[in-house]
């Protein structure tokens, strides 16, 4: 076990590193938590997609209360569950002050420690300790999350910068007048830069095109080899290798298991327990989202494709011809995603890529780079359809760059910039 001068030791290098070696903490908008809730905070989600930071963030909000260990930190792999006393025995001992009060504990990497879920529920139900934890692995994802923190745990996902967030990255101020003052042809720079590398903060800092491609390489390496192969003990890297550039190549678009297994199944040795097995990872790692069709019925919901989506833009796999449409339609998904967990494709005799259900209410979206002559009455009559069989009376068309109210059929129809959209919330 460690010893305790060692965590004493470790405890005070932290809290140096967060209050004085860090620069600056942009704020997020999920780093939110109720107040006085007495259940362990979870934080997941996808890996750099800045977890770490909301802790440090927490710690320097509340630094005389608060204490961040990282199990990621070498000195601490034989921490082992009869840790956690003694860290806390070294806590008090250097601030002696906290006895009997509230304290914040930071847990960073928390999937290293098994059994961490019994000391977090202890803590925070029997003292007045405030904890949160944090980690990339799937094991702390919600649908995993130890039976033992059931109904006790506050899990909130940390996904990559939202178009608002990257723009309070970039020092914009996100307010109304900014989009139709001077500031507009910054915000539209700006999108156009979000649209083709995403919201990773490091992307986001990155000074040049150079670094960005290879922040991005590298971590799709660590997904590929650390999220997937590791953690899943995977043994058929061919396949997970080709599953993976099919899928961050397919965003956007329908992806059907039946027609990869004909695609491939003679050109490498797997099974079908495999793909599907290979695909769930994906999912449960949370790089990748289903929209399933929009029906009534589960049973044919389930039976028909699903549309998959990345968890940010970055990740898409750039081909020569980039489809800016289909990254657009992508950053419109995560969007809605932050706003509800019922979004659905509308697919009848004409399509609409969104139907989303919020508070009992329908809206439909219909996304394109942009509209023209080709394209315009198939997108429109799309979304009437789907407005007259959800008996809504408005849609939207959301686009790169143009804006334009009509009237359709009794439906009002608003077409607006995607930049738009996301930042004054319509
Ligand atoms: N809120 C933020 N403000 C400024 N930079 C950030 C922020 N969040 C993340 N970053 C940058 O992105 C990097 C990865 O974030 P981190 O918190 O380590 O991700 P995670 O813990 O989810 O893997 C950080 O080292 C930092 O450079
Ligand atoms: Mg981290």
């Amino acid at each position: 076990m460690v010893s305790k001068d060692k965590l004493k030791e470790i405890i005070l290098e932290n809290r140096k590193f967060i209050l004085h070696s860090v620069r600056r903490i942009v704020e997020r908008e999920a780093g939110r938590f109720p107040e006085g809730v007495n259940k362990v905070k979870v934080l997941y989600g996808v890996r750099r997609s800045g977890k770490t930071f909301v802790l440090y963030n927490l710690f320097r909000n509340s630094k005389d209360e608060s204490l961040y260990i990282d199990f990621e930190d070498e000195r601490l792999t034989d921490f082992g569950l009869g840790g956690f006393e003694v860290l806390m025995e070294a806590f008090l001992e250097l601030y002696p002050y906290l006895l009997n009060k509230r304290k914040r504990v930071l847990l960073d990497e928390i999937q290293n420690i098994a059994g961490w879920e019994k000391f977090c529920r202890r803590v925070t139900e029997r003292e007045d300790v405030d904890v949160f934890v944090a980690g990339s692995s799937s094991k702390i994802m919600p649908q995993e999350i130890h039976t033992s923190l059931r109904g006790r745990a506050w899990s909130m996902e940390i996904t990559p910068f939202s178009f608002r967030e990257y723009l309070r990255a970039k020092g914009v101020d996100v307010n109304k007048s900014s989009i139709y003052g001077p500031e507009k042809i910054l915000v539209k720079g700006h999108f156009g830069d979000y649209l083709r590398w995403g919201g990773f903060p490091e992307i986001i800092f990155a000074r040049s095109e150079f670094d960005k491609s290879k922040i991005l390489k590298e971590y799709l390496g660590s997904i590929f080899f650390r999220d997937l192969v590791e953690r899943f003990k995977i043994n058929n890297i061919p396949l997970l290798d080709t599953m993976m550039a099919s899928v961050f190549s397919l965003f956007s678009q329908k992806f059907s298991l039946n027609s990869f297994y004909k695609q491939y199944k003679d050109k490498l040795p797997f099974s079908k327990d495999s793909l599907f097995a290979y695909y769930k990872y994906f999912l449960e790692s949370m790089l990748i989202f289903e929209v399933r069709k929009f029906t009534e019925s589960v049973y044919k919901r389930m039976r028909n494709p699903a549309k998959i989506y990345l968890v940010d833009p970055g990740l898409a796999r750039r081909e020569a011809s980039q489809d800016l449409g289909r990254l657009l339609e992508n950053i419109v998904f995560l969007e809605l995603r932050k706003r509800t967990d019922k979004i659905y494709y509308f697919e009848e005799e004409k399509e609409c890529d969104f139907v989303i259900v919020k508070d009992g209410r329908f809206s439909a979206y219909q996304v394109c780079y942009e509209l023209s002559e080709e394209n315009r009455e198939r997108k429109i009559d799309g979304l009437v359809l789907c407005c007259r069989q959800l008996e809504e009376k408005k849609g939207f068309i959301l686009t790169f760059d143009q804006e334009e109210e009509i009237n359709k059929e009794e439906i009002e129809i608003k077409i607006i910039p995607v930049w738009k959209w996301l930042v004054t919330f319509v």
